[in-house]
């Protein structure tokens, strides 16, 4: 595996490899990589001649008050990692090369209706911060392809959107969430959890699944959604979450789902001790 710094080098690679008519596919993470990484590495194998990841934790997506100078950062266990998953090119760059004004004075994308509810009404900025970067990352790399988690599910729905808004070249492909044996979604800030509050956080899932067979066994009316958020907000309060929300929705818009609605998907974010803790599970309604 190569490593880069520069958007310059980065540049002078892509482009080498697709004028020789070779597919790159993108996978853009912050670094401490678990077996999810891996997973979303591995299906960009599969899809691509070339594999760009970039490991650049984005100042842009933290509030103030949030973990930016504490997130987890562990670059040579993360290169070995992506040098076994098959990636052939890691951009790594600094903050300065990302953004050379500074990120606070930094040209911004907004992506209205996404970017304010669920996770965005706790987090404001986060979306914006996480959207302007992307843009760049996919300005730089200019790949055919970019791989995403479900696990972010709204993340996901932002950077679709966007690309669909700014006519971007990218196609954007999601990926599967990756769990423990125990149902927890793999997460960097699961290790902000003591062992008696991992011992808790599956859960988070387990109310996830619950609420998807419930609504699969057909109460799935406004009053029957209404009851299993309440529900299941009560349930995780009484174990020692601390609940953002628990919120079914409509998977295409993540607004309240219609009477239509087929695709839906439950999302829940959650405090539990040190963590922020986000989840989702998607229900098709046939
Ligand atoms: P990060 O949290 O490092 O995640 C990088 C990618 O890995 C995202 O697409 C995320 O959805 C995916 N991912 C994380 N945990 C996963 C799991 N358990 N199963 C499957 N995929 C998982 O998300 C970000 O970084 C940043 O916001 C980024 C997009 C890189 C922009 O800074």
């Amino acid at each position: 595996m190569e490593r880069v710094g520069t958007v310059a080098a980065m540049r002078r690679a892509v482009t080498e490899w697709r004028a020789s008519g070779q597919a790159v596919a993108f996978v853009p993470t912050m670094g401490n990589l678990h077996e999810g990484h891996v997973a979303l590495l591995r299906l960009a194998r599969k899809k691509a001649n070339r594999v760009v990841s970039s490991t650049f934790v984005n100042p842009m997506q933290f509030g103030p008050n949030e973990d930016f100078n504490h997130y987890p950062r562990t670059p040579s266990r993360d290169s070995e990692l992506l040098t076994a998953a098959g990636c052939d090119l890691l951009f790594e760059p600094d903050a300065k090369e990302i953004y050379p004004h500074g990120h606070l004075n930094a040209t911004r994308i907004d992506v209205p209706g996404l970017t304010d509810i669920l996770c965005g009404a706790f987090r404001p900025g986060h979306f914006a911060g996480v959207a302007s970067v992307v843009a760049r990352l996919f300005n730089i790399v200019q790949p055919n392809l970019a791989i995403f988690g479900e696990k972010d599910f709204q993340q996901l729905a932002v950077i679709r959107r966007m690309v669909t808004d700014l006519q971007i070249p990218v196609q954007v492909i999601g990926a599967p969430t990756v769990r423990a044996s125990d149902g927890l979604a793999l997460s960097s800030r699961n290790q902000y959890l003591l062992p008696e509050e991992r011992e808790l956080a599956p859960r988070l899932y387990q109310e996830l699944v619950r609420v998807a067979e419930l609504l699969k066994s057909g109460e799935n009316s406004r009053e029957d959604i209404a009851r299993h958020e309440a529900e299941s907000r009560a349930a995780l309060k009484a174990d020692g979450f601390n609940v953002e929300y628990f919120s079914v929705r409509s998977a295409e818009t993540l607004h309240a789902p219609s009477l239509s609605t087929e695709q839906m998907v439950i999302l829940v974010a959650a405090r539990l001790g040190k963590a922020r803790l986000i989840d989702n599970v998607q229900v098709e309604l046939a």
